[in-house]
C-alpha cells in the first residue's frame, strides 16, 4: 500500500525514507493505485544524467484527460471541476461540473481534429484566464497534440518567437481580454505576431469581449460555431508514457527562451501526488491558485494536479487590485476557498494596502496558504500568517521551477512545522544536495551551497525543444551527475532548506558571498520600505559594493532621505553585519519586473554599473517605463 496521503511528521519521514531507499517501488505503488492506465509499464525508471536521458513508466499507455476527467464521471460527475470567476465581480461566476467539462473538452477535441490537428502537432494557446484556456489545454492532451501555452501578457514579438521555435501550426486565442479596468486587444497582438510566423495555418478565436475584430479569410475562425457543430464524444488518443504532453517556455538570464518539454505519465503522477499532499486536499474542498495558466504553476496546480484528484479548482480572470485591493479576499469569502496559493509579490502588494480590505471579509474557510515563485521575505510571511491565515493556516512555501514540473521542497501542512522564509523539507522522492564551488557535495547541517538534485523525479523536464545540447549544458554540466537548479540554498540545523535566490544573484563583497534575498529582507523590515532590490557594482577595494533600489511606502509624509539611508544600513548591520551595508541607496517609484513578477536584476545591475548603452531585451517587462526613471535618477 502506498501512503498517498501523508498526515503527520513521522509519516512524512517514513514515506521519505522509503522514497529514497527504493524509489522504483515507491513510485510504482503510487502509480498503480491512483491512476487509470490502458497498459502498465515494463520498467519504472531508467536514467543517465550524463546524456541526460530519463524515462519513467516506460511502456505504459494512458491518456491524461481520462485521468483528469473521464474516471471522475462515475464518482463525481456532478461535482464542480472548475469555478470561473470573471474579471468583473458583477458578472456571474460559472461552475463547470466534471460532466460538463467532459463534454466541453470532447467537443473542443473534435474541433481540433476537424481542423487537421494530429497527435504530436504543436498548438499555441494564447488566451486570457477564461474557461476556454483550461479546456483547450485538455483538448490538446486528449488528442495527443502538444500544447504550448504563452502567457497572454506577452508581446507580439515574444509570442512570435515562441510560435516559431516549436513550429506551431495553430494558434488559439480570443477577440480580446479584460484585465482590471483595461480591455486588451489580444487578437491584434496575434495578428502582429503572425506576420513573422508563416507556419501557422489556423487561428481559432474565442469570443470574450463584444467588439468587431478583423478576421483573416481562410486562416481565422470563430470558435463557437465550430463547437456548436462538434460531436460531444471524443475517444482519447492513447499515449506512451514518455510522449510529450506540453512545451512551456521559460526565460534564461541570457539567450532565447527555453522550451521545456514535459512528458505524460511521470508529470501526471507527480503533479497529482504533490497536489494532494502539499494542499491536503479533501473531497469537498474548494482550491484556488491565483497564478495564470500561462505559467507552470497554472499548468500543474490549476489544471492537471487538481483535476487528477477530482478537485474543485478556481480560475480567476482578473487582477488583485480590481475593483479594489479587497478582490482576493472577496473571492475567498464568496467561494469559501479552503486552499489559497499565491506569490510573494502579490502578498507584498496587498500588504502595502493595509489590513482594511482583509478585515472586511470572512476568511474563516481557509485551511492552507501557499506561496511560490521567489523567496518570501520574513515581513510578508508574517503578514500572510497573521492577517490571512490568522495564525491557524499553515503556510506552504513551495520551492520548484518550470523545469521541475512540480513542487520539490515544501512543508506538508499539519505535518511539517513551518519556519518563516524556509521551504523546509524535500518532498518524497526528491534528493537535494548542496554543492561547493569545486563541485563537491557539502554534507551536514548549517551549511550553504548551490542547490542540486541528485536523483530523477517523475515530473522533471526531459529536454529543451529542439536543443538537447542546451538542456545538457544548462542543467547537467555544472555538477557531474546532478541536476543543477541555478539556485543557492542553505540547510539549517534540523535540515530545513532556505532558498537564498538565484546563484547569479550572489554578490561577492570583500570576499564574502552575499545572497541578495537576506539583505533585501533586512531592508524591507524598515517600516518605511515597501520593496527593495540590491545588485553589485564594481568597487576599487571591495571588488563589489552593494547598490540598493528602494521603494518607500506611500504614507503621505515626507522623510529625510539621508536619515532613511542611515536607518536602512543600521538594520542591515544588525541583521547581517556591516559587510552587507549598501554603498548607494536610490529611492524609486518602481522596479523593473517580468510579467511573472520577478525583479529584472540584469537591468538594475547595468544601471548600477553605469553601463546603459545596451540594456538588452526589455520587451518582456511588465513596466518598461520605470527603467528610464531609474536611469534618470541613478546615483
Ligand atoms: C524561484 C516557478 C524561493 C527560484 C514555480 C526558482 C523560489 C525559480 C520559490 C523558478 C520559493 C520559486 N522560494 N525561490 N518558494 N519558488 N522560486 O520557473 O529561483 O517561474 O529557480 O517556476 O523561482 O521560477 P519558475
Amino acid at each position: 500500500m502506498s501512503n498517498y496521503h501523508i498526515k503527520h511528521l513521522e509519516e512524512y519521514y517514513q514515506v521519505y525514507r522509503k522514497s529514497v531507499r527504493n524509489p522504483e517501488v515507491f513510485w510504482e505503488e503510487i502509480a498503480e493505485e491512483h491512476f487509470l492506465w490502458r497498459k502498465k509499464w515494463n520498467n519504472v525508471l531508467s536514467w543517465d544524467f550524463s546524456k541526460p536521458e530519463v524515462k519513467w513508466f516506460e511502456g505504459a499507455k494512458l491518456n491524461i484527460t481520462e485521468n483528469c476527467i473521464d474516471r471522475h464521471l462515475y464518482t463525481r460527475g456532478d461535482k464542480t471541476a472548475i469555478i470561473f470567476e470573471p474579471n468583473d465581480p458583477k458578472e456571474k461566476a460559472e461552475h463547470i461540473s466534471y460532466k460538463q467539462l467532459h463534454e466541453k473538452v470532447c467537443k473542443f477535441s473534435n474541433v481540433l481534429k476537424a481542423q487537421g490537428v494530429k497527435k504530436g502537432d504543436r498548438v499555441c494557446i494564447y488566451l486570457p484566464m477564461i474557461p476556454e484556456l483550461a479546456i483547450s489545454v485538455l483538448a490538446c492532451a486528449r488528442i495527443g497534440a502538444i500544447h504550448s501555452v504563452v502567457f497572454a501578457g506577452f508581446s507580439s514579438t515574444a509570442l512570435a518567437t515562441r510560435i516559431n521555435d516549436c513550429d506551431c501550426k495553430m494558434v488559439i486565442t480570443s477577440d480580446g481580454s479584460y484585465r482590471g479596468a483595461k480591455t486588451i486587444d489580444l487578437k491584434g497582438i496575434v495578428d502582429d505576431a503572425l506576420e513573422e510566423c508563416p507556419g501557422v495555418e489556423t487561428v481559432l478565436v474565442a469570443k470574450r469581449i463584444k467588439s468587431d475584430i478583423k478576421m483573416k479569410e481562410g486562416r481565422d475562425k470563430w470558435l463557437q460555431p465550430l463547437l456548436d457543430k462538434a460531436d460531444n464524444v471524443c475517444v482519447p488518443e492513447i499515449m506512451d508514457a514518455e510522449d510529450p504532453l506540453f512545451i512551456l517556455y521559460t526565460s534564461g538570464s541570457t539567450g532565447k527562451p527555453k522550451g521545456m518539454v514535459h512528458t505524460t505519465a511521470g508529470y501526471m503522477v507527480y503533479t497529482a501526488y504533490t497536489f494532494k499532499n502539499v494542499f491536503q486536499y479533501k473531497e469537498e474542498d474548494v482550491y484556488w491558485c491565483t497564478a495564470d495558466i500561462g505559467w507552470i504553476t497554472g499548468h500543474s496546480y490549476i489544471v492537471y494536479g487538481p483535476l487528477a484528484n477530482g478537485a474543485t479548482t478556481v480560475m480567476f480572470e482578473g487582477v488583485p487590485s480590481y475593483p479594489d485591493y479587497g478582490r482576493f479576499w472577496d473571492i475567498v469569502e464568496k467561494h469559501k476557498i479552503n486552499q489559497f496559493y499565491t506569490a510573494p509579490t502579490a502578498i507584498r502588494a496587498l500588504a502595502k494596502e493595509g489590513v482594511g480590505h482583509v478585515e472586511a471579509h470572512d476568511l474563516s474557510s481557509l485551511k492552507v496558504l501557499g506561496t511560490v515563485g521567489e523567496p518570501i521575505n520574513e515581513e510578508a510571511w508574517h503578514w500572510y500568517d497573521d492577517n490571512i491565515g490568522k495564525k491557524k493556516s499553515p503556510i506552504v512555501d513551495t520551492w520548484w521551477q518550470t523545469e521541475t514540473g512540480g513542487i520539490m521542497i515544501t512543508p506538508i501542512p499539519f505535518a511539517t512545522p513551518t519556519k518563516p522564509t524556509y521551504a523546509t523539507l524535500p518532498f518524497p522522492g526528491i534528493q537535494p544536495a548542496l554543492m561547493d564551488e569545486n563541485g563537491k557535495e557539502i554534507k551536514g547541517n548549517q551549511v550553504d551551497g548551490r542547490l542540486c538534485i541528485k536523483f530523477p523525479w517523475p515530473s522533471m523536464a526531459r529536454t529543451i525543444w529542439g536543443n538537447h545540447q542546451r538542456y545538457r549544458d544548462t542543467y547537467f554540466t555544472a555538477f557531474e551527475n546532478k541536476y543543477f537548479t541555478g539556485d543557492g540554498a542553505l540547510r539549517d540545523e534540523v535540515g530545513y532548506y532556505r532558498i537564498t535566490g538565484r546563484v547569479d544573484d550572489v554578490i561577492i563583497v570583500s570576499g564574502h558571498n552575499l545572497g541578495t534575498a537576506p539583505i533585501e529582507d533586512a531592508i524591507n523590515e524598515h517600516p518605511a520600505v515597501a520593496e527593495s532590490a540590491i545588485v553589485g557594482f564594481p568597487h576599487d577595494v571591495k571588488g563589489n559594493a552593494l547598490y540598493g533600489y528602494v521603494i518607500l511606502k506611500d504614507t503621505g509624509e515626507s522623510r529625510n532621505q539621508d536619515n532613511l539611508r542611515k536607518e536602512i544600513n543600521q538594520i542591515i548591520t544588525e541583521q547581517i553585519g556591516p559587510i552587507a551595508k549598501l554603498d548607494k541607496i536610490q529611492f524609486t517609484n518602481g522596479l523593473p519586473k517580468t510579467r511573472s513578477g520577478k525583479i529584472m536584476r540584469r537591468i538594475l545591475r547595468k544601471i548600477a554599473h553605469k553601463d546603459t548603452s545596451n540594456l538588452g531585451d526589455t520587451s518582456t517587462l511588465l513596466n518598461p517605463e520605470v527603467v528610464q526613471d531609474i536611469m534618470d535618477n541613478a546615483l
